[in-house]
């Protein structure tokens, strides 16, 4: 309820219940140059409006005890007081509003909340050319058709009826032109939230990813381990079995020379037995030391030194040992780029060439028909890429997914072990490389293999395995 110093363009009274609102209010109109009065209630606001005549009203159309349209009524009842115009703020939210303002005789309505120059430009509209009071009560009632109801109203004349619709219109323009842009804004976000999303999945995907090759990775060292042990605790009875089993040879032999001439038939064909008996051990034993020696491979946490080697040839060899397997009925097909020698550690490098075409060999078995092995090697500046494709039976997704998990194996028992692609990946991953499975169930399945051409530093753990 203060009244400023009339400033040079007239006095706006604003009718305002909530402090802040007001505030807000008057620091706009203030700004425009206009002084300003203001009252927190409509009864205030009448007795400001008969002490200043103020040149124009701002009013909320909500208020407690006398709202804005009963202040706007009030207003243009009074004589002396009918040519004030009166701009209602309100939130437009119902259609009945506009009916009851052109009853109430208001002459603008500007919508909350309200757009600073749109306010100003319909005040100055007002205060530059005020309703005639003359007018007050003149036009006859009409019928009006708002949504699907009809209403009587009473406007004060033609002006205020067009003034007061347009300024609807206005407002109504306003706010959607608002809308839009909020619009634009959520769409922007909307993209940006997507975007986002985006690399989220994508960092989840490698999370998973990782977390699987660390599991992947966890199980193939305590796999290492316990192999290693095993082989380890076989090696030491083995040597003195093979060491024993030397010198009863040995023994033997010495005392067959003297006493076979002294010996009944039936005790020198007892002899014979039990020198092929050992014979036969010898093999044996020597079988199990390769084993031994195949676990401690496979085990074997150092594997040797990086070489630089000839792909071509690893690949020949490794086609030498598995020929007994693909004999004529497997076609093998080479498409060889030109190389340059590739930086590995040879043993687990052969593994993993074994390993591929071996599985290669057991898909084409299980498939009908003549089956065909194509074997693809290619090098750029960096990288050498090597593919072994077969058109054998292929394989489903679900089983595409684990192939990498150890121990996971769709072939018979003494078949399979589900060790082979296991340790290939843990390989090519030691050598800075990746081993991918492309297939489709019937129709075959494409391995491809990764590896830098150049090793910098040796790197530490490879396992290796024997064809599984
Ligand atoms: N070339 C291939 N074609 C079809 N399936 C394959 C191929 N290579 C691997 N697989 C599938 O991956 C599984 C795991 O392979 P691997 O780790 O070498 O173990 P294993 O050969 O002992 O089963 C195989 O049992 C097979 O189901
Ligand atoms: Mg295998």
């Amino acid at each position: 309820m203060t009244a400023n110093a009339p400033a040079a363009l007239g006095a706006v009274l604003i009718v305002e219940d909530s402090p802040v609102q007001a505030e807000m209010l008057r620091r706009v109109v203030e700004g425009a140059g206009y002084a300003v009065l203001s009252a927190g209630d409509g009864a205030t606001a009448l007795t400001l409006a008969r002490q200043h005549r103020p040149a124009a009203v701002v009013s909320d159309v909500s208020m407690p005890v006398m709202d804005g349209y009963e202040l706007c009524r009030r207003l243009h009842d009074e004589e002396g007081l009918a040519g004030i115009p009166v701009v209602l703020l309100t939130s437009l939210a119902d259609t009945d509003d506009v009916i009851r303002g052109l009853n109430a005789g208001a002459d603008c309505y500007v919508t909350k909340p309200y757009d600073e120059a749109l306010l100003l430009a319909s005040l100055r509209a007002q205060i530059e050319a005020p309703p005639s009071p003359s007018c007050a009560g003149g036009c006859p009632p009409m019928r009006l058709r708002l949504g699907d109801a009809v209403h009587e109203v009473r406007p004060r004349d033609a002006r205020q009826l067009v003034g007061l619709l347009v300024s609807t219109y206005e407002s109504a323009v306003h706010q959607n032109r608002e809308l839009r842009r909020m619009q634009e804004r959520l769409l922007a976000a909307n993209r940006e939230l997507e975007a986002s999303n985006r690399t989220l999945e994508a960092a989840y995907a490698e999370l998973r990813e990782t977390q699987s090759r660390l599991v992947q990775s966890a199980k193939m060292a305590s796999l290492g381990e316990l192999v290693a042990g095993v082989a380890h605790e076989i090696n030491n009875p083995l040597a003195f079995v093979l060491n024993h089993h030397a010198t009863v040879s040995r023994a033997l032999v010495q005392v067959e020379a003297e006493a076979r001439p002294h010996l009944s038939p039936e005790r020198a064909r007892l002899l014979d037995k039990a020198e092929e008996r050992l014979a036969d051990m010898a093999g044996g034993l020597e079988r199990i030391r390769d084993l031994v020696v195949k676990l401690r491979t496979f085990s074997r946490l150092d594997a040797g030194e990086i070489r630089t080697i000839d792909v071509e040839e690893a690949i020949d060899a490794v086609l030498t040992l598995l020929q007994h397997r693909i004999r004529d009925r497997i076609r093998v097909t080479r498409c060889s780029g030109p190389a340059h020698g590739l930086d590995c550690y040879p043993g687990p490098f052969n593994q993993v060439l074994m390993n591929l075409l071996a599985n290669a060999i057991d898909a084409l078995d299980a498939a009908a028909g003549g089956g065909e092995i194509t074997i693809t090697t290619f090098q750029d500046e960096e990288m050498m890429s090597i593919e072994v494709a077969d058109n054998g039976k292929g394989m489903s997704e679900a089983v595409r997914e684990r192939i990498f998990e150890p121990f996971f194996t769709t072939k018979g028992v003494g078949e399979g072990t589900g060790l082979g692609l296991s340790i290939s990946f843990g390989i090519v991953r030691q050598h800075g490389g990746t081993l991918e499975a492309f297939s489709e169930e019937g129709a075959g399945t494409r391995m491809v293999v990764r590896l830098p051409l150049r090793q910098t530093a040796p790197r530490a753990a490879t396992n290796t395995g024997a064809q599984t």
